[in-house]
C-alpha cells in the first residue's frame, strides 16, 4: 500500500514505523506537518491509500481526514484524550498502559479505534517509555490497524465508554502546577515521579539559586541527606537536592533566560553557583552515575548511559579510561553496553554549541571519541562485543562497528550517516571499519543514503552480526548468557589470535593514524572552513528549529515536482 505519514517530525517512533511499513512491503512517504495547506499539498501530490500520524501536535485538517482514512497513534489505552497522555499516566502511577491507533475525526481523539495494545509500566522517565514501551506497542498496533484496513471487511469500533475496555478517559493538558515539586512535603518516590512525567520535555520548572529552571533526568541517591529542598552535592554533571526522606541527583539543566538556552549538565549551567559545594564521587552507595563497570564470569560489562546518547570530549576521555581499566582486568570479554534508550549519538553537539569556540570544541570532541574507538579497535587481550540495546545515531554507529561483534535488539534504530549535520564528513575511523564489515560497495550505499535503518537490514549489510528478538530486559540477559557461552569455548584463544593477526595484516596495509588523518582532513574543513554548513546545522538542531519542509530522502512525493521546478 502507499502510506503518506504526516507528522511534526521524524522521530524515533516514526522511523521505527517507517523501517516496520516499509520491510512489511509497504511504500511510505513523509510530509512533516507544517500546516494546512503543505499537509493537503503531499496529499493531492502522493494520492496515498492510508494516512498514518505517528506523532502529531494538532489536529488532521478537515479537508483531509474527510477523503481519506487517517490513523492517529496515541500513547494512551482505549478511551484516553489528550495532548499529555503518558504524562498523567506516570503521574498518576498507572500500572499498565498502552497505545491506541484510532481514526481521526472533528473530535481530537474520539475517534472509531482501529487497535490497541497495552505494556506493563516501568520506573523510567517519559522518554525511555515512549522509546521502549510505546514504540513497541505502536508497532504492534499500527500493524494490526494497517493489516485490518487492507483486508477490508474489518469494523472499527466507535468510542464507547460504557464498554468495560474503555478505561482512559479525557485529561487536560498538564501544566507545570500538576508537576510542580513541593520539596517540604514530597517524598523521594513523588519527587522522581513528577521528574519522569517531564522528561525529557518539558521538564520540571523550579527555582534554584534564584534561578528559573528547567530539571531533567533524575536519579536517586542512596546514602546523602540534607535540608528539604536544598542542593547539597555535586558529582560530575549532576547536583544533588535532598528530598523529606532522601535525595535525588539532576543531571541537566534548561535556563530560558541564558545565552545557551538549551539543555546541559547542570554543574555546566550551574557554574559558579556550585562551585562551593562537597563533590563527591560516584561509589556503589552514591552519586550519579554515567559510566560504569561489572564483572560476571569471564565478561566484563561497561554501561555508559549518557543522557540522550550524546557523549562530550570528557565523557568520552572518562569511558576510555575506564575501558582502559576493563581491558586489564582477567576476563576475557568486554561488553560495551551503552545505556536502555541510546547505545550512543555520536558527539554532544549541545555542549560544542554552549563552547566558546564551537569549531575548537567539535575538534576535541571528535578526537575524543576517535581515541576511545582506536583503543576498541585495538584491543587484543579481550574479544569486545557493542550490544545495543537502544537506538546509535551518526558517530555513535561507527563506534559501535570498532568493537569485533555488534548485537542489537531488534526493535533499534541506526541512523549510519553524518550528512544530515551540515554534510559533517566523520570520524570514528569510519572509513576503516564500513569496508572492513560491510564491503566497499554496502559502505557507500549505507554512508549515501541518510536514512534511518532496521536491525534486519542492518545485518545484512553487515553493520551488525546478530538480533536477538527481544526487549530491553530480556536482550540484556540475552547478552549476558550469549557472553558467557562464547568466554566458555575451547577454541577462545585461537578466536583471540585470528583477531590479532587480522589487525597486523590490515594495520600493514593501511596505518589506522592514516584513515585517521584523511577523515580528520575532512573534519578540520567541515569545523573549520568558509562552508558552514555543519555549524547552522548544529545551531538548527540544538534551538529545535522548526522546520520549513520535509527533506526529500523520505518526502518521496515530492521529489519529481522538486525535479521539475528545478529544470523550470
Ligand atoms: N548531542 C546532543 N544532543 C543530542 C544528540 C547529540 N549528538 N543526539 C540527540 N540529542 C538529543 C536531542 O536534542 C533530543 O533532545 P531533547 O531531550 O531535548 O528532546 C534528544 O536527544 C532526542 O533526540 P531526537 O532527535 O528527538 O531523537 P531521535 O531518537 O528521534 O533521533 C537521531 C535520533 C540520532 C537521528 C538524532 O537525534 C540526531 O540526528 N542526532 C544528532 C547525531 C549527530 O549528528 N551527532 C554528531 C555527529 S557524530
Amino acid at each position: 500500500m502507499r502510506i503518506l505519514f504526516l507528522t511534526h517530525a521524524f522521530n524515533s517512533l516514526t522511523q521505527r514505523l517507517f523501517v516496520e511499513l516499509q520491510a512489511h512491503g509497504h511504500e511510505v512517504s513523509v510530509e512533516f506537518d507544517i500546516n494546512d495547506e503543505v499537509a493537503l499539498e503531499a496529499v493531492v501530490l502522493y494520492r496515498p491509500e492510508l494516512i498514518i500520524a505517528p506523532f502529531l501536535k494538532r489536529a488532521i485538517p478537515e479537508a483531509v481526514w474527510r477523503r481519506y482514512v487517517c490513523l492517529v497513534v496515541h500513547p494512551g489505552v482505549r478511551g484516553d484524550r489528550g495532548p499529555s497522555a503518558l504524562d498523567w499516566a506516570i503521574l498518576n502511577r498507572e500500572k499498565r498502559w498502552g497505545v491506541t491507533v484510532l481514526q481521526a475525526n472533528a473530535e481530537m481523539d474520539a475517534g472509531d479505534i482501529w487497535a490497541c495494545c497495552e505494556f506493563e509500566m516501568r520506573d523510567v522517565g517519559k522518554a525511555g517509555l515512549y522509546r521502549n514501551e510505546v514504540t513497541e506497542a505502536a508497532v504492534e498496533a499500527v500493524l494490526l490497524a494497517v493489516s485490518r484496513f487492507q483486508a477490508g471487511d474489518f469494523r472499527p469500533k466507535a468510542l464507547d465508554y460504557s464498554d468495560p475496555d474503555v478505561r482512559g478517559e479525557l485529561h487536560p493538558l498538564m501544566r507545570q502546577s500538576d508537576r510542580a515539586v513541593d520539596w517540604d512535603r514530597d517524598n523521594t518516590e513523588t519527587v522522581l515521579r513528577k521528574f519522569r512525567s517531564a522528561d525529557g520535555f518539558p521538564g520540571v520548572r523550579d527555582r534554584l539559586f534564584g534561578r528559573e529552571l528547567f530539571l531533567y533526568d533524575a536519579r536517586p541517591e542512596k546514602s546523602l541527606r540534607g535540608k528539604a529542598g536544598k542542593v547539597i552535592a555535586r558529582c560530575g554533571a549532576a547536583i544533588c537536592c535532598a528530598t523529606t526522606d532522601g535525595a535525588v541527583w539532576i543531571g541537566h539543566l534548561r535556563d530560558k533566560q541564558h545565552t545557551h538556552p538549551f539543555k546541559l549538565p547542570a554543574t555546566r549551567l550551574l557554574e559558579a553557583e556550585v562551585e562551593a559545594l562537597p563533590e563527591i564521587l560516584p561509589d556503589r552507595d552514591s552519586g550519579y552515575h554515567d559510566i560504569w563497570y561489572e564483572e560476571e564470569g569471564e565478561v566484563g560489562y561497561l554501561h555508559f548511559p549518557f543522557y540522550n546518547g550524546a557523549m562530550g570530549s570528557e565523557q568520552c576521555e572518562r569511558l576510555r579510561h575506564a575501558y582502559i581499566e576493563a581491558c586489564g582486568q582477567n576476563t576475557r570479554i568486554i561488553v560495551l553496553m551503552g545505556g536502555p534508550d541510546y547505545w550512543s549519538n555520536g558527539m554532544h553537539l549541545n555542549l560544542i554549541e554552549a563552547a566558546e569556540s564551537a569549531a575548537d570544541e567539535s575538534w576535541r570532541n571528535i578526537n575524543a571519541i576517535d581515541d576511545l574507538a582506536l583503543e576498541i579497535i585495538n584491543t587484543d587481550s579481550h574479544l569486545t562485543i557493542a550490544a545495543l540495546q537502544g537506538n546509535a545515531g551518526a558517530g555513535g554507529v561507527f563506534l559501535a562497528r570498532a568493537a569485533d561483534e555488534v548485537w542489537a535488539r531488534e526493535g533499534v534504530i541506526l541512523n549510519p550517516h553524518y550528512k544530515d549535520m551540515g554534510n559533517l564528513y566523520g570520524s570514528e575511523y569510519w572509513t576503516y571499519l564500513l569496508p572492513r564489515y560491510a564491503g566497499v560497495e554496502n559502505a557507500e550505499s549505507i554512508i549515501q543514503a541518510r536514512l534511518p535503518m532496521g536491525t534486519r537490514e542492518a545485518q545484512s549489510l553487515g553493520l551488525v552480526n546478530e538480533v536477538f528478538s527481544e526487549d530491553v530486559q530480556r536482550f540484556v540477559r540475552a547478552v549476558r548468557r550469549r557472553a558467557a557461552r562464547i568466554a566458555a569455548v575451547p577454541a577462545f584463544s585461537e578466536r583471540l589470535e585470528y583477531k590479532r593477526k587480522r589487525r597486523l595484516a590490515d594495520e600493514s596495509q593501511k596505518p589506522l593514524q592514516d584513515y585517521r588523518a584523511q577523515e580528520l582532513e575532512h573534519m578540520h574543513l567541515n569545523f573549520y572552513g568558509f562552508d558552514s554548513s555543519y555549524h547552522v546545522a548544529r545551531y538548527n538542531f540544538v534551538y529545535k528549529a522548526p522546520r520549513s519542509r520535509t527533506p526529500l530522502t523520505i518526502a518521496r512525493h515530492r521529489r519529481t515536482t522538486e525535479r521539475l521546478r528545478r529544470v523550470i
